[in-house]
């Protein structure tokens, strides 16, 4: 009888259970193995033979993703850290209007404390940048918005760029109040400065025009004009030596000279240079000052052209019989310096602008100059590090306070 089928037959059979039971083994050690990497993906064996290359491709494959999610995550601190910092504010908005993200800066520029999750319009408040958004949303297109908020007196600028994936938008917010107020400021200035020297410059035109007429061989005429002309380039010429002034400390050109100052012998020595001017404008001027107040680290000559200017003023704008008084005293860590008088006082709506520039309260009021004065002093004073202020009754006077810390060391 032949046995060779029979033979054939059964080492089939046992290579098949070999391989169903390799087959089945191998299904086992798979399943194990996901069962690992599902609930303790950090304790990847490596140990397991047949399964060395998955298991090394796993492991791999694990530490790449460990990198890329660190990296992704140093990413997004230090986006966010940008984000933080960025003085630009920054929304973002998803397809049905709600706000999802907001920076520190997005929530000062509109007055919010927590936009999460609320309507584009409730964050906002204003109708320009909610049509901008809107066209944004419709157009599928960059949209650039500016407005004025009178009330907050702000000037803003918004962009909305649409979010391709997500069907939403990322606003982008600039508070281009401070541009636009320089600009103003610039423009003022120019227009100021060619205002304030027309004037002089078409009495200047008038006078030497008269005296070729004639009036430079008319014995009274002439000296009279010739005395005027003199006034009119004294005026120029102080005004040209302001600006100059001006122009230099505001570009930093000015070193401040410090050295240790007491307080007494500042106001003593503006109130020397002062009291010829006070005493023919028939003004009481004095100076009321203990001696033991703390020395100041400042610039003397600057501190007193502060106070020779203030002073300047009070004589300016005090009627003959009234008076002046100087007087210092020690406040929390400063010394604070007073000019007091009994003039004209300033309305209470001009006392914030009369530090600006060509600021003047009345135009008209005799003795005016070119209202630069307060500017000059104010920029000393803060280049000492300290601060200058006004208080003021109309018709009953004025005083013009300056705090200069006693630690302070910024300078120009
Ligand atoms: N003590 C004061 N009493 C009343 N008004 C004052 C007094 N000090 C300043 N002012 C008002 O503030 C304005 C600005 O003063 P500021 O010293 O800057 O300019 P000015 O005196 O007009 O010109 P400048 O000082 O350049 O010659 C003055 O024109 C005046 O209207
Ligand atoms: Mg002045």
């Amino acid at each position: 009888m032949n046995l060779l089928p029979v033979y054939l037959a059964v080492f089939f059979f046992i290579v098949a259970m070999v391989f169903t039971w390799r087959y089945y083994d191998l299904k086992k050690r798979m399943n194990d193995y996901a069962d690992i990497v599902r609930n303790y993906p950090n304790d990847l064996p490596t140990d397991l033979k047949s399964l060395e290359n998955l298991s090394n491709s796993i492991a791999t494959l694990k530490a790449n993703f460990n990198h890329r999610l660190s990296t992704l995550g140093s990413e997004n601190a230090r986006l966010s850290t940008v984000l933080e910092q960025l003085t630009d504010g920054v929304l973002i908005v998803n397809a049905q209007g709600q706000v999802q993200f907001a920076n520190p800066a997005a929530c000062k520029l509109f007055n919010i404390s927590n936009p999460i999750n609320r309507s584009v319009a409730e964050v906002i408040r204003n109708h320009q940048l909610i049509e901008a958004w809107r066209r944004c949303q419709q157009t599928r297109e960059m949209q650039s918005e500016s407005v004025e908020l009178p009330m907050q007196r702000q000037f803003l600028q918004l962009i909305v760029i649409p979010d391709t994936h997500e069907g939403g938008s990322l606003l982008a917010v600039q508070d281009l109040t401070r541009v636009r107020r320089l600009e103003t400021v610039r423009r003022d200035f120019i227009s100021n400065v060619s205002h304030e020297l027309r004037t002089p410059l078409a009495s200047l035109k008038a006078l030497t025009e008269t005296l070729q007429n004639g009036a430079l061989s008319d014995p009274t005429a002439g000296p009279r004009f010739l005395s005027r002309i003199s006034t009119e380039v004294d005026a120029l010429t102080q005004m040209a030596q302001e600006l100059l002034d001006l122009s230099r400390i505001e570009s930093g050109q000015v070193e401040l000279i410090r050295a240790p100052l007491s307080p007494k012998k500042l106001l003593s020595s503006a109130a020397d240079r002062m009291k010829l001017q006070a005493e023919r404008a028939g003004l009481k001027l004095s100076v009321i000052c203990a001696d033991d107040l703390p020395a100041i680290n400042a610039d003397k000559a600057r501190l007193e052209q502060v106070l020779v200017n203030i002073i300047h003023n009070s004589v300016k704008f005090t009627k003959p019989g009234g008076e002046i008084v100087l007087e210092a005293e020690s406040v929390d860590g400063a010394v604070r310096c007073a000019v007091r008088d009994t003039g004209a006082g300033i309305p209470l709506e001009s006392l914030s602008r009369i530090f600006e520039r060509f600021y003047r309260v009345d135009k008209s009021r005799t003795g005016s100059g070119t209202g630069l004065g307060l500017s000059i002093s104010k920029h000393i004073v803060e280049a000492h590090g300290g601060k200058i202020w006004a208080e003021s009754e109309e018709g009953r006077g004025s005083v013009f306070y300056f705090e200069i810390p006693l630690y302070s060391y910024s300078s120009y």
